[in-house]
């Protein structure tokens, strides 16, 4: 029989009733360290106190009003985010997945109202993820995302990660856009070399079409910058932002370039919950927290040490783990002679929680506000793991 809730996850046995900063605790009281935030999103740990507050305090005042009135806390939050970042112009939406449909509805449009109908082609890179919606799954490709979901959405096309060659040898004069992870999270903590990114904007630009960067999992301060493309220098035309800018309340955002956003005029997008009073009173709160330099100087500082402990961990136990890689606090340690699934039910049985990815790697996002002690700790508890997995072997 069916279960009441559509099976469509692979659940761990575990069920989490409270969190507090970077721990999450089920009812008989076990506290597990948390070394995936929710997959990026709890940037401020759990139950932050200033997030309950401005949440809390907007709850009281108005939940929901329709897009169709001004929305003061959305006013607040865009002017936040066009003032830290490249962008001129912000759509709000619920998720990353709602992000990667406008984003593709914007570039096309762009090349519609500019009297180039044809430009509808989107460049993907493999091992991308976008979400799960028809343009997410089409433009990632891959067969486990699309199979049996088919027809997919048309004009996407993949080329290996990395590989800026193949995507300049298929631009062509039906191509809108390229689209891109700077550091790709489900495909397995890949960071693209700055090089590369700042030689996809180049060929954006030689081309003159449009650059979109997927930062819903490595933006808001995860690698140590606002955004991961600030490492590389270059900005996108428009960049897909969701996940930790919400801080757990679900938020996404579209940011884009006047230029870029020119053909998405009234009518042309919409979103009934999207800059809801709430999830933007919360995304202010989020921004005001992290959009600042003693705030990413700590993240970077912590990344060194959390780095710093697995390089001794992955040296420590070369049958499970062959590396780390990944920037700031966005890791990744590829396991080796174990799968990823078994590193990560090992630190469930040590209290400890990390995240599978593709490419046998476990990924470890933990809330930007891990302190040095938790660090420690989560370290020690992954140590535990690795050496029950050795000791299995
Ligand atoms: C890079 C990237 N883009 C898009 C998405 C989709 O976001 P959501 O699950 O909020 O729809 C994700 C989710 O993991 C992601 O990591």
């Amino acid at each position: 029989m069916i279960p009441s809730i559509l099976p469509t996850y692979n659940r761990a046995p575990l069920t989490f009733e409270s969190g507090e900063g970077s721990w999450m605790i089920e009812a008989d009281g076990r506290r597990f360290l948390d070394l995936g935030a929710g997959i990026a999103v709890n940037v401020l740990g759990h139950a932050n106190p200033v997030l309950v507050e401005a949440l809390t305090a907007q709850a009281g005042k108005l939940w929901h009003v329709s897009n169709l009135y001004n929305i003061t806390q959305q006013q607040a939050l865009a002017d936040k985010l066009v003032a830290s970042t490249f962008a001129d112009t912000v759509f709000f939406t619920n998720s990353g997945t709602e992000c990667c449909e406008l984003a593709v509805k914007m570039a096309r449009k762009y090349w519609y109202d500019k009297g180039q109908p044809e430009r509808v082609e989107i460049i993907a890179f493999e091992g991308a993820f976008h979400g799960r919606s028809s343009a997410g799954i089409a433009a990632a490709g891959s067969e486990k995302l699309v199979a049996g979901f088919g027809p997919l959405l048309p004009g996407f096309h993949q080329v290996p990660w990395g590989d800026v060659d193949a995507a300049e040898a298929l631009v062509g004069d039906q191509t809108a856009a390229i689209i891109v992870e700077p550091v790709q999270g489900e495909g397995g903590i890949r960071p693209l070399p700055d090089a590369d990114l700042k030689a996809l904007r180049a060929l954006c630009d030689a081309a003159g079409i449009l650059l979109i960067m997927d930062e819903v999992q490595c933006g808001v301060g995860r690698t140590g910058k606002l955004f991961a493309h600030e490492w590389a220098g270059g900005t996108p035309d428009i960049m897909m932002v969701a996940k930790g800018i919400g801080g757990g309340f679900p938020l996404g955002c579209v940011l884009a370039t006047e230029e870029a956003a020119s053909g998405m005029v009234a009518g042309t997008h919409g979103s009934t919950y999207g800059g809801n009073p709430l999830a933007c009173a919360v995304g202010g709160a989020v921004m005001d927290m992290v959009a600042n330099d003693a705030f990413l100087g700590e993240v970077n500082r912590k990344s060194g040490l959390l780095r710093q402990k697995l390089e001794g961990l992955v040296a420590a136990h070369p049958e499970v783990f062959e590396e780390v890689r990944g920037a700031g606090l966005m890791l990744g340690l590829k396991c080796a002679k174990v799968t990823c699934g078994d590193v990560v039910a090992a630190g469930y049985d040590n209290e400890v929680v990390t995240v599978p990815a593709a490419d046998n790697v476990v990924r470890l996002l933990p809330p930007l506000t891990i302190s040095d002690e938790e660090i420690a700790e989560a370290v020690a508890r992954l140590e535990k793991a690795a050496s029950q997995l050795d000791a299995g072997k």
